[in-house]
């Protein structure tokens, strides 16, 4: 079975890690392409080198732009080389430009489609990602839910049951592998960044609908800093070179927040592992909290992590800064005695067994 593994940011990297290692540990036929979507060494090369992943066989090298635009080179390029590759299978996971174009680009050809992370909905079709999450489920031959409930979301829009496997999502695995390791290396100590482990807050901020509005991320930085005032625990932000560059744009001067560069994975599992709670817009983060039994505030009105919300490890605060107080401090009172909903860390192992099992009754399109 050849696999094409198409990925092109931070969160693809870091999620489709387990897929690659299990494709490694088989020997199996496959390359990593690479859109170039995400192209700074800290939300890119980092993640290559800290992971010990193979390098890409191609990296297309699209850079940033408009929706259209960075879609559309995607599109290009993912259809040239898997014309020249011819693969079975591309694989996909998660939610971003580089994922649908992917996806659009191998079903045109008649290549057949994975998608890792398949069934999750916000509900907010003004996000750029629940666009790119329904397009890429309803392209996609075999679609892997982290959860029974991203199983039935999926049944619920008319996907067959035969293409849907519930595998639990590859985060898991990440975190499970990478954690000890994390943990292990001194190097990345909260304390190096004068923090106390237990005494701090972490935050993470990026999604459009937060940042690129200057009234809404305004208001977000206003309840961050009060409350660093409020709970007198120091916040540090790992700040996305988006948000980074729309703070300036918009002239905003955060006060009492400690705004440090986007951190390596190992780095930031250490920083989130000893948090006393997490507040953030991001996927990834939402998740990793729950298994790791930190609290956590989402900076968002709706979340497609919904199991976070149900085993009370999350809670959705919007961007007003009462709300963003208030929310923080229900979540600083819980028990974090919760239960990880989304699998054992054998996804990855499940994905590619279930291809190779359907690779081996025939791939037909
Ligand atoms: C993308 C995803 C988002 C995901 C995030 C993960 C889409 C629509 N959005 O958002 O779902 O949560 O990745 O981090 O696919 N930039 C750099 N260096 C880089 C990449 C980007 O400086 O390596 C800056 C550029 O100014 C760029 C901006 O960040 O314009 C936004 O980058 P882009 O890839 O368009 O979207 P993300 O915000 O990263
Ligand atoms: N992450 C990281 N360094 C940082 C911030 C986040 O390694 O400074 C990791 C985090 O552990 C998670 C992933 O990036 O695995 C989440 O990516 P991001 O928030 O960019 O995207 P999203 O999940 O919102 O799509």
């Amino acid at each position: 079975m050849k696999t094409a593994v198409v990925l092109g940011t931070r969160p693809e990297i870091i999620k489709m890690s387990p897929v690659i290692r299990e494709l490694e540990r088989r020997q199996e036929d496959y390359f990593i392409l690479h859109t170039g979507q995400h192209y700074s060494y800290n939300l890119d090369r980092v993640f290559f080198e800290q992971l010990k992943l193979p390098q890409s066989k191609y990296n297309l090298e699209v850079g940033s732009g408009s929706h259209a635009e960075q879609t559309g080179r995607i599109l290009i390029g993912v259809e040239k080389v898997l014309l020249d590759e011819n693969p079975d299978i591309v694989l996909v996971e998660g939610d971003t430009n580089s994922v649908l174009a992917g996806a659009l680009a191998a079903t045109k050809l008649c290549v057949k489609v994975g998608h890792v992370e398949a069934g999750m909905r916000s509900y907010d079709r003004s996000m750029p990602e629940e666009i790119n999450r329904i397009l890429t489920d309803h392209c996609s031959d075999y679609l892997f839910a982290s959860t029974e409930k991203a199983k039935r979301i999926l049944l619920g829009e008319g996907v067959p049951e035969n293409k849907i496997f519930v595998t639990g999502s590859t985060i898991v695995d990440a975190l499970f592998q990478n954690l000890e390791i994390a943990k292990s290396s001194p190097d990345f100590e909260p304390r190096t960044l004068n923090l106390e482990p237990k005494n701090y807050l972490l935050a993470t901020l990026h999604r459009q609908e937060n940042v690129d509005n200057k009234h809404r991320f305004a208001s977000i930085l206003e309840g961050l800093e009060r409350v660093v005032d409020e709970f007198r625990l120091p916040i540090i932000y790992p700040i996305h070179p988006r948000s980074r560059k729309m703070i300036g744009r918009f002239g905003l001067k955060p006060k009492n927040l400690n705004l440090i560069e986007p951190l390596s994975f190992l780095g930031f599992l250490q920083l989130e592992n000893n948090a006393r709670l997490i507040l953030t817009d991001s996927g990834g983060v939402q998740q990793e909290a729950c298994i790791m039994r930190v609290p956590c505030v989402t900076l968002r009105d709706n979340t497609e992590w919904v199991e976070t919300l149900e085993v009370g490890s999350n809670i959705l605060a919007g961007s007003s800064p009462d709300k963003i107080v208030g929310c923080t401090r229900l979540m600083l009172d819980s028990q974090s005695n919760w239960t990880n909903p989304f699998g054992n860390g054998q996804a990855g192992q499940r994905i590619v067994v279930a291809l190779l099992e359907e690779r081996a009754s025939g791939f037909a399109c």
